[in-house]
């Protein structure tokens, strides 16, 4: 009996040492937190504009995204290319408590202060499509494109429309916005030498803006300019306008646009750009799951950068009726 009494003593110690003894519960112990889904999550996207096709389909993936994958609630705002509307969104959101701010910042500069008070708030911060000049270590992340990428890739298309040099001009992006900043910087590491920039002007990625600009360009260059860098479609768009009130003729000056849009396609079928480099607005799925992954505390991606290509004339009436944007 005694013999016996120990042998099972025994075994049920064995088994819970091995863990096949039936589970105790403890009262004391922190109940596992559970995992946030998108029903649970508010982001916060302050836009910061709506200046270019780019802009409009980039909100549209934004909140079709928002609807599909059912969040609680997205707090959306459209900053009207102004940093001061921008960083009092921010500070909005912040106080609403939001649980990610998703922002795609009009300008690099000026985003240390309230970037320190979204940390101290514990809201993570993703960059998205442009960047800032801020220590890292004020937000989580960046999706986005690679600016300088796109201007390296625009100056090897004007290499090539221009093989034995020439004077080109500049459009460029909101002056102190990432994009441009970028573009122009790159642009200018990769062109030839035998190519000459003669004049660089902002039309803050319009086209409104774009058209006095170009037609400006025109009157004091006259038409002997080989070629224009613009930094993006809709900026092309009003550039083409003012070229043909001015007489220029498609093909007389090489284009090279940035962005990929609808626009940017018909204007390649009617011979006005010769190359457009690919900027991808349709960044929502991936905001969208990175802020799931901040939410949960997961291991996430620094810099999450797209994948882009160049798209030339020759292919454009027949990707045209696919495009998205
Ligand atoms: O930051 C992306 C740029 O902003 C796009 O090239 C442009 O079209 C938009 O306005």
């Amino acid at each position: 009996m005694k013999k016996l009494f120990l042998f099972v003593v025994t075994l049920v110690m064995a088994l819970s040492l091995f863990g096949c003894a039936p589970a105790a519960s403890n009262p004391a112990a922190p109940a596992a937190k559970a995992k946030k889904e998108y029903k649970d999550m508010t982001l916060c996207y302050p836009q910061l504009g709506a200046e270019s096709d780019w802009r409009t389909a980039n909100t549209a993936s934004i909140k079709e995204n928002a609807t599909k994958l059912g969040i609680k609630k997205l707090v959306f705002s459209d900053a009207q290319q102004k940093p001061e509307n921008q960083i009092s969104a921010v500070r909005a959101c912040i106080q609403q408590g939001v649980d990610v701010i998703a922002l795609p910042p009009v300008v690099e500069d000026g985003w240390d202060a309230v970037l320190t008070e979204a940390k101290n708030a514990k809201i993570p911060v993703i960059i998205v499509d442009r960047s800032v000049k801020a220590d890292p270590s004020l937000y989580a992340a960046h999706i986005g494109s690679n600016m300088e990428l796109e201007g390296k890739k625009s100056a090897e298309e004007m290499n090539k429309l221009l093989p034995n040099g020439g004077k080109i001009l500049e459009l460029s992006g909101t002056t102190g916005s990432g994009a441009a900043v970028g573009r122009a910087k790159g642009f200018r590491e990769a062109l030839n030498k035998n190519i000459e920039i003669v004049d660089t002007q902002t039309a803050n990625f319009t086209r409104a803006e774009a058209i006095p600009v170009m037609k400006a360009f025109l009157n004091k260059y006259g038409t002997d300019i080989d070629g224009v860098f613009i930094h993006n479609d809709d900026m092309a768009i009003g550039a083409i306008e003012a070229m043909k009130a001015a007489g220029v003729k498609p093909g007389d000056m090489k284009i090279v646009s940035v962005d990929g849009t609808r626009g940017g396609f018909q204007a390649m079928i009617d011979g006005w750009v010769q190359a457009d480099v690919e900027c991808n607005p349709l960044l929502g799925p991936q905001v969208y799951e990175l802020a799931l992954k901040l939410m949960n505390g997961e291991t996430i991606e620094r810099e999450i950068l797209t994948n882009e290509t160049v798209f030339y004339p020759d292919k454009a009436a027949e990707l045209l009726p696919s495009r998205q944007y």
